[in-house]
């Protein structure tokens, strides 16, 4: 069983983009930027940006911050998108999501220019996902991509099941997994809440991506001997025990279910520490204008 380090392998691409960005600069090129719109104080959204910015510091990026007050209007948010829509300094920016209920989020995700959209969500950046052109991948799958890819697991002709169809997550994991490629080729079932027998589906796959939010909800019983688990979730539950009150726990049975696997991604420490990688690997590709040309 081979434990897949998310951390680890993090800390390696953020030291292979450092010195991409290092040998940029002393060529006299631009250094890629980064801006994350931030609005009102979710502690969970003020962690996620927070190592985002930290994150582009030590790759060496240029990042920008821009704080809203959880009272901004829908209209004003949009100034602002348009805004670094027409910075030509910022190579690509994000706005962190959940917003505050009384704007939409669709309403922001379409003003942002598919050119700068480097979490991937806008529309037509998903669209050439879909169809399999140069695009910015979204940044959980990218981290899982990488990591397939990366560690040498092989999923050519495999049955992947895909736990959750969220639009960031489970339906465009689903998408790529099947598409051809070096990391694809699979044969996909996606299982949701709405699915009838869904242990049965799970029990069949050679891959297994848990993303639906419910701790431990993949256990040993619903795991093929050798499978590839990959373990999306980030849940918090209550733990007397520890120093916070809580842990966090994947929506794997992680210790029941490893010693099944032939590999593993642990929580914390597996795909979380890529996603903030994949927004970086799609900022660095905004700057050098790869996707969309000059
Ligand atoms: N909220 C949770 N995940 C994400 C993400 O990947 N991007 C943005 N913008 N907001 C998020």
């Amino acid at each position: 069983m081979t434990i897949i380090d998310g951390k680890k392998l993090s800390e390696q691409i953020k030291t292979e983009l450092a010195r991409e960005v290092a040998a940029i600069r002393d060529s006299g090129g631009k250094v890629p930027h980064l801006a994350a719109v931030l609005v009102g104080e979710d502690p969970a959204s003020q962690v996620y940006v927070r190592n985002k910015v930290r994150s582009c510091e030590e790759a060496g990026f240029k990042s920008t911050l821009v704080r809203k007050d959880v009272g901004i209007t829908e209209v004003e948010l949009l100034e602002v998108v348009n805004h670094l829509n027409d910075d030509d300094d910022i190579d690509g920016f994000i706005v962190q999501l959940p917003l505050p209920k009384h704007i939409n989020e669709e309403h922001i995700t379409l003003a942002i220019d598919p050119k700068k959209d480097v979490d991937g969500f806008h529309p037509v950046n998903f669209g050439r996902m879909a169809l399999g052109l140069p695009t910015y991948l979204p940044a959980t799958p990218f981290g899982i991509v990488t990591m397939l890819e990366r560690y040498g697991v092989e999923t050519a002709g495999k049955h992947a099941v895909v736990i959750g169809r969220s639009n960031i997550v489970g339906t465009p994991m689903a998408i790529l997994l099947s598409r051809k490629g070096r990391v694809g080729d699979c044969t996909v079932t996606l299982v949701h809440s709405r699915t009838r027998n869904l242990p049965e589906f799970v029990r069949q796959a050679d891959i297994i991506v848990a993303a639906i939010g419910k701790p431990e909800f993949v256990t040993a019983d619903m795991v093929k001997e050798g499978a590839v688990v990959i373990d999306v979730g980030i849940n918090r539950v209550d733990d007397p025990a520890a120093p916070r009150g809580f842990r966090l726990v994947g929506d794997v049975a992680y210790g029941e279910v490893a010693p099944k696997c032939s590999f593993i991604t642990p929580v914390p420490g597996g795909v979380g520490p890529m996603t903030v990688m994949s927004l970086l690997m799609n900022t660095l590709k905004a700057s050098k204008k790869e996707i969309y040309g000059a």
